[in-house]
């Protein structure tokens, strides 16, 4: 696994590749982020993840400086997925980068707490495909907004690049994998798994009770055990919009604090 650590090693190394399926992430790798990589190796044959603690994307009161920085165990564990190259620029790379503005899309859900989160997102993505010009690049699902943001940001004419969804990786009791599940305390650790538990529930009850009861009966769910989501949402999937009646799809979106941290999940119904 060769690293490259600059825009101008990346293009010259890169230059002869034309079936490069690109791997983003900042770092501090778990099993979900393998998984992206193994969904690499299904689609195309030169798979190049990326390292990159995009600054870009936190906000003022977010956790840049303390977000986990385990580059020499993230190089171990890309390699031994078999990714080929690993691209890990300094902070150099946002000298003169091109600012982007995501979608109105991106102004709900996440983007009602962090305002700023995917226009640093779309900036940082789209400078990496400018460098990389992957052909297809993989993105986790429990991301879901994220996703859709990064779609339309490839659907414009600059790119070539097709984007691919990657399931979400759960623990054993059910909480999706994150960095962030480790600064977890040990009794919000317990209390985590009942964030997915809850999205089942609504999943299970989506025909027969109202979206507005299922809402204010797992809203008073969280609220018994201390917690207030930041928003829980059953919408639309393609535009996010609140969907009164399920019919068929359906978006189950929740983001929610234990303690300090802020973990994120969902559930696709196609
Ligand atoms: O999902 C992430 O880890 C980040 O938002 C990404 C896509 C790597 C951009 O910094």
């Amino acid at each position: 696994m060769k690293i490259i650590s600059s825009e101008i090693q990346a293009k010259e190394v890169l230059k002869n590749y034309t079936d490069i399926v690109l791997v983003p992430t900042m770092g501090n790798l778990h099993d979900g982020h393998i998984s992206l990589v193994n969904k690499a190796k299904e689609i195309g044959k030169t798979i190049v993840s990326s390292i990159f603690i995009n600054p870009l994307q936190f906000g003022v009161n977010e956790d840049f400086d303390s977000y986990p920085r385990t580059l020499e165990n993230d190089l171990i564990q890309l390699e031994s997925a078999g990714s080929h190259f690993v691209f890990h620029p300094s902070k150099e790379i946002l000298e003169g980068i091109k600012n982007r503005k995501a979608p109105p899309l991106s102004k709900k859900m996440c983007g009602k707490t962090r305002p700023e989160h995917f226009d640093g997102v779309v900036t940082i993505v789209g400078k990496l495909f400018e460098v990389i010009k992957p052909q297809f690049a993989v993105f986790g699902l429990k991301d879901y907004q994220q996703f859709l943001i990064i779609k339309n940001l490839a659907s414009l004419s600059d790119f070539e690049t097709e984007i691919i969804g990657s399931d979400i990786v759960r623990e054993n009791d059910g909480l999706a994998m994150s960095s962030r599940n480790n600064l977890l305390t040990s009794d919000n650790r317990l209390l985590a798994p009942e964030i997915y538990k809850r999205l089942c529930w609504i999943k299970e009850n989506i025909s027969n009770k109202s979206n507005e009861i299922l809402i204010k009966d797992s809203i008073d769910f969280f609220k018994k055990k201390g917690l207030v989501p930041e928003y829980l949402k059953i919408c639309d999937p393609d535009t996010l919009e609140d969907l009164n009646h399920f019919s068929g799809r359906a978006l189950i979106a929740i983001a929610i604090k234990l303690g300090a941290v802020r973990l994120i999940d969902n559930i696709l119904l196609d």
